[in-house]
């Protein structure tokens, strides 16, 4: 039988959307009263950032987004997920809240919806205000309540206008990259004991947001989160395969930050997993009375980040058979992340399956190298495949009965991608760092038509990756 060339559609009413997120795209770092952050002076230190690369201008949306929320309509998208910067809400991190700050998402806001495009709001992307992580930012339990009443100036100024809301991005990444590593702000190395404690009040700030978005919503609020999925996908559809798969997907694994259930079980679930428990012995959090209540509010969804995906290791591969990933020449994004689709069927099928919420893909892309080519149009063609290919794969999940309901394209533009600076580029849309000047690439059109036929123009079925 020869395979249909077209897709059936994504289910009516799935949500289409585009990301960013502040530190990445505004620059204008001391406009209308907006104090500095972590990633404002992390960019300062010598050497850590690619290029020496900041975020003083990144793509100038601070001042341009009429322009950008232009794109976004006319690409067709009905959603665009953004962030607002602590520090520009609430200069210094507590006390005031700033006018002048609001009132730029505010106008964001607007401009979204007069062209018929949901906001969907982050709360935390990052950029913690500087002060804040002089009095030990993520490590100071005292955090729980300089989120909240961050959140709350937010929720009380947007919320009549806005529905959907995000507390923390990226959980995982905040602390392993920020707080472990120190390849990202605040870049410490903190020891083992030290970041669970730092993750713990992350999660409390998470559950805390919640409540003061439901208290404080003029609108039904529609809530989630959105952390990083760490997914190992099956070699093939032998349901023991698929159960080590998961199994693997929701194991704490060597204990480092980047895991699910450490931080997805305490919100959904109520309990920090066994396994972690054990593994961290002495170095798991003290848990004060209401902590794990406090994390645990009920949210309407899970949104998640997918990039990547491992393969499964067999028990009998023994260590020694490298999953296929490590195999020589596998196909990687600029950023070294090997080319998964089947990620976005795995990830948002287990996810489901285990937290009963409906899941949102909340970030998925790559980097690749784009530049403008001698006619003047930038040809993505990596990211064309790239977007079919995951996207088959998330439309297969949907056809198989998973609960999936949108997708949010990391990136509307290309942008200040953290410790790599500028060169890494997710965007739809390129950026030319010196001028500012924005031009759509190919896969701007081709996620277009994407949009418009709500998926029937992918391709039927996935050819695999080589
Ligand atoms: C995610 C971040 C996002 C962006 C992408 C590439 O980890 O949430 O800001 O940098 O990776």
């Amino acid at each position: 039988m020869i395979a249909p060339l077209h897709s059936t559609p994504f289910d009516d009413g799935f949500i289409w959307g585009v990301a960013s997120s502040s530190f990445q795209i505004e620059g204008a770092v001391s406009a209308d009263g907006r104090t500095r952050s972590i990633w404002d002076d992390f960019t300062r230190t010598p050497g850590v950032v690619k290029g020496g690369d900041h975020g003083d201008v990144a793509c100038d949306s601070y001042n341009r987004y009429e322009d950008d929320i232009d794109l976004i309509a006319q690409l067709g998208a009905n959603a665009y997920r953004f962030s607002v910067s602590w520090p520009r809400v609430i200069p210094g991190g507590v006390g005031a809240v700033n006018d002048a700050g609001l009132a730029y998402y505010e106008r964001v806001v607007d401009s979204l919806l007069e062209r018929n495009i949901e906001p969907w709001v982050t709360l935390y992307h990052w950029d913690l205000p500087s002060e804040l992580e002089a009095k030990g930012g993520w490590m100071n339990r005292e955090i729980v309540s300089w989120f909240a009443d961050y959140a709350r100036a937010v929720v009380e100024r947007l919320s009549d206008r806005v529905s959907h809301w995000f507390t923390l991005n990226e959980p995982q990444i905040f602390l392993g990259h920020g707080y472990v590593l120190g390849e990202h702000a605040p870049g410490k190395k903190l020891a083992r004991k030290d970041w669970l404690l730092a993750a713990h009040h992350a999660l409390m700030a998470h559950g805390r947001g919640v409540q003061i978005i439901r208290e404080h919503a003029k609108k039904p609020p529609v809530i989630g989160w959105a952390p990083v999925g760490s997914v190992t996908c099956p070699r093939s559809d032998d349901p023991d395969e698929i159960e080590l798969a998961r199994t693997q997907t929701f194991a704490i694994g060597d204990g480092g930050p980047v895991n699910n259930t450490w931080y997805a079980d305490p919100v959904i679930l109520g309990h920090y997993p066994e396994d972690g428990l054990r593994l961290y012995g002495d170095d798991a959090p003290t848990t004060h009375v209401g902590d794990m209540e406090l994390m645990r509010q009920p949210i309407d969804f899970y949104g998640v980040n997918i990039y990547s995906g491992d393969l499964l290791r067999r028990p009998e591969d023994n260590g020694h058979a490298p999953p296929r990933w490590t195999e020589r020449g596998y196909p990687r994004t600029m950023f070294d992340w090997p080319v998964r689709p089947e990620a976005l069927y795995w990830g948002p099928k287990f996810l489901q399956e285990r937290y009963g919420l409906p899941v949102y893909v909340t970030e998925n892309g790559l980097a690749s190298m784009d530049w403008v080519h001698a006619d003047g149009q930038v040809h993505d063609s990596a990211r064309i495949d790239f977007i079919s290919r995951y996207l088959g794969e998330l439309r297969r999940a949907q056809a198989d009965g998973v609960d999936v309901r949108g997708y949010f394209h990391w990136s509307i533009l290309d942008n200040f991608e953290w410790a790599e600076g500028y060169r890494m580029r997710f965007g739809l849309i390129y950026v030319d760092f010196e001028t500012l000047e924005r031009v759509p690439k190919d896969s701007y059109r081709w996620y277009r038509k994407i949009i418009e036929t709500s998926g029937a123009c992918l391709p039927a079925s996935p050819v695999p990756v080589r």
